[in-house]
């Protein structure tokens, strides 16, 4: 087996780094849903708006930083060449990390104060899921470039365009470009709103899915030996449908912030429709599985794949669909149900298909030629995953179901009636229910770090040891 290219080796650093993250996510949404059931606590210590931001932060980053990885694994496989400007790339990657670290440690430091543009600059910008500083804004901007670059640079040099390097090209621009709207600084909310959503929705319902789209094409070739051709086809049809009701579908969020009456209907119509790719690509999945009786060489690599399919159309197109007309959203607007929503699409796309690329470079890393990556810890974990994410889920959506009864169609959404959807036992019990599956959803993580470090390392070391 040849070796490792550099980009691939930079890819682990990036996964290694994902993974903490995603522990520190955890354990910040850990202390967010404890305090749900005591405010008090760590109360001007540790507040819960910092607990939920870093928490939430932490989601963004450590997702595209395994994306990145996932790309720089891939990309000297696909072009059959190291990466251009791999130096550049290693530096990049220390810069972001670095940068990362300083920007939660101001967050920790400076909880609270007024909001102006010193604190704009250096402290917080203040918008859901992309709050870091304006300096922070363009460190990352500068890391995109190089990522950027080298993936246009080295897909040049090796004169190999295929076209899922041609689909991840044009996304990854779009991608990176729609980050800029985010950074627009308005006092007017609405405005502000407009744009913002413009990262946020672009992202997870148009560019992310085709980012996504992109490496699990490799991952489907790389896993199960789906050919190019038939891998291909079914991308440029996701991507097709994915831009076709996505990029409309932006206005399922421009119902009630000051946007004119037109976007109840486009943004209903066409965010009604998201689903459909969704439904494509588990047909898509289905099929490819099928035709290998679920066999593989990864065992945990193909049921992630597998996981990410359903995961992405039950989180992102029914618990989606289900408050995305206007005439549910304007009873559901911001309950439990959005949460609820929110945890089973992130997971369900996004956390899976990062496993699904972490498995497929601990096996090449690992077990290369070695028997089937397989273990019991795996099992364990995707089980606990699977299940603790329902029951996280599951908690959310009755509260939020209660909400929607309670406060808004019986109180009609006066403030005494938020009060009276507050204390009502539906609402206040599935808080519990969350805290306490979430503590086992951190014990499967536990479960997965620990087989990632150890999983087909028998084999490895059996290999190693034999006589020569
Ligand atoms: C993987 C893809 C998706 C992800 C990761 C995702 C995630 C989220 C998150 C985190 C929010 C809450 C945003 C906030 O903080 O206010 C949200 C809101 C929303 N999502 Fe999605 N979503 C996805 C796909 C979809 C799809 C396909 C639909 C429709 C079929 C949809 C419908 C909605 C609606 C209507 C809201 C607004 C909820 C409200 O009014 O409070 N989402 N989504
Ligand atoms: C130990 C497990 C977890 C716990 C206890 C937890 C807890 C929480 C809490 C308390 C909030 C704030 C909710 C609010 O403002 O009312 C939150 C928000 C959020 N969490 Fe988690 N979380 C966990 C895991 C995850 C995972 C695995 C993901 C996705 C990969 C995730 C994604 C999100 C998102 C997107 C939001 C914002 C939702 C919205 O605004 O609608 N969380 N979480
Ligand atoms: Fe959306």
């Amino acid at each position: 087996m040849s070796k490792l290219y550099e980009s691939q080796k930079l890819a682990l650093w990036y996964f290694s780094v994902a993974l903490v993250l995603f522990g520190a996510q955890l354990l910040f949404g850990l202390l967010a849903a404890y305090q749900y059931l005591n405010p008090d606590f760590l109360y001007g210590v540790l507040d819960f708006s910092i607990n939920r931001m870093l928490h939430i932060n932490a989601m963004i980053v450590w997702l595209i930083m395994g994306f990145m990885g996932g790309v720089y694994w891939f990309l000297p496989i696909e072009t059959g060449r190291e990466v251009v400007g791999i130096k550049l790339a290693k530096l990049a990657f220390f810069v972001l990390v670095a940068a990362v670290a300083v920007v939660v440690l101001v967050y920790l430091l400076v909880q609270t104060g007024k909001g102006d543009f010193f604190t704009l600059w250096f402290i917080t910008e203040g918008r859901e899921y992309i709050e870091a500083p304006r300096w922070a804004d363009w460190g990352i901007v500068a890391v995109m470039l190089v990522f950027y670059f080298n993936v246009v640079a080295t897909v040049i040099k090796s004169k190999k365009l295929t076209g899922i390097l041609g689909v991840l090209i044009i996304d990854l621009l779009a991608l990176a470009g729609l980050y800029l709207a985010g950074m627009y600084f308005t006092p007017n909310i609405s405005v502000d709103q407009f744009w913002w959503w413009w990262v946020v929705h672009l992202w997870v319902e148009a560019t992310w899915e085709v980012l996504v789209g992109v490496l699990m094409a490799w991952a489907l070739m790389t896993v199960l030996g789906t050919p190019r051709k038939i891998v291909e086809a079914w991308l440029y049809l996701e991507v097709f449908l994915v831009f076709g009701t996505g990029i409309l579908g932006l206005g399922h969020h421009y119902f009630w912030i000051g946007t004119p009456e037109y976007w109840l209907g486009i943004g209903g119509f066409f965010s009604a429709l998201e689903p459909i790719p969704l439904v494509a690509m588990v047909v898509h999945a289905i099929y490819d599985a099928g035709s290998h009786k679920l066999r593989a060489a990864n065992k945990p690599a193909l049921f992630w794949i597998m996981a990410q399919a359903f995961g992405n159309f039950v989180g992102a197109g029914m618990w989606g669909f289900m408050h995305t007309l206007p005439q549910i959203n304007l009873y559901s607007h911001g309950t439990q149900i959005t949460p609820a929503h929110g945890h089973l699409a992130f997971f369900g796309a996004y956390v899976t298909a990062n496993l699904v690329l972490m498995y497929i470079a601990i096996q090449r890393v690992r077990a290369p030629e070695g028997p089937a990556l397989d273990s019991r810890a795996w099992k364990l974990a995707y089980v606990g995953f699977v299940i603790t994410i329902f029951g996280m889920v599951g908690a959310l959506t009755v509260a939020g179901f209660a909400q929607i009864f309670v406060e808004r169609a019986v109180g009609g959404a006066t403030w005494s009636a938020y009060i009276a959807g507050q204390e009502h036992p539906w609402v206040r019990e599935p808080m519990y229910w969350r805290f306490g599956f979430g503590v086992l959803f951190l014990l499967s993580y536990l479960i997965l770090i620990y087989d990632m470090l150890t999983i087909g390392k028998r084999a490895a070391t059996a290999t190693e040891v034999k006589p020569a």
